[in-house]
């Protein structure tokens, strides 16, 4: 019987995910180890003291700069429930209290003052870019893999993996 409900509620999980891949338009696959470090890397220059990663997925990029990054502040949007439940549990179990984790969508906060972070996908970027043009949004932006369409990234590196994954720079 138990093992009924526990299948029922994996199921019930694996379901929302995919709903919810389907209605944002992306999954919340986590940026890789290699990447997460070469983010860091860029972060560690960065002189502004809050950072926001845009859509957290289940909070590994978030917990990781956190826990790095201990002098700075980390607020993580996420919208599909079952990744933002996981974040919250793990920010609870390991203590982490340099990070807020809100299951809102980022589109619609203030994203001024800070740095941002970002693994998305085309569309995503599109309308990320839109908000930085039309709330004229002045800040640094870091993204794993995806790039703007109109703004020139300042700096491109290439993680050392099988993909050689981009990761870019930009100052709007
Ligand atoms: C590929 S995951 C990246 C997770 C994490 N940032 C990382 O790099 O490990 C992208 C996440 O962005 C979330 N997302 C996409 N658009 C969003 C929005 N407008 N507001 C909040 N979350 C969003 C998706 O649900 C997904 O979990």
């Amino acid at each position: 019987m138990i093992e009924a409900i526990l299948l029922l509620f994996l199921l019930l999980n694996l379901i929302s995910v995919i709903i919810y891949t389907f209605k944002i338009g992306i999954s919340p696959m986590p940026s890789s180890q290699k990447s997460r470090m070469e983010i860091l890397k860029l972060l560690k220059n960065s002189s502004n003291d809050e950072i926001i990663d845009l859509g957290s997925g289940f909070g590994t990029l978030s917990i990781f700069l956190a826990s790095k990054l201990q002098e700075k502040h980390i607020t993580a949007y996420e919208l599909s429930f079952v990744p933002w439940a996981i974040s919250v549990i793990l920010k609870k179990i390991l203590n982490i209290k340099n990070l807020t984790i809100y299951r809102k969508n980022y589109l619609e906060e203030n994203l001024h003052n800070a740095t941002l972070i970002c693994y998305l996908f085309p569309k995503g970027m599109e309308l990320l870019e839109d908000k930085l043009f039309e709330e004229c949004i002045n800040t640094e932006i870091i993204s794993n893999t995806f790039a703007f369409r109109n703004i020139k990234a300042r700096d491109i590196t290439y993680v050392n993996d099988l993909y050689k994954t981009p990761i870019y720079k930009y100052l709007t």
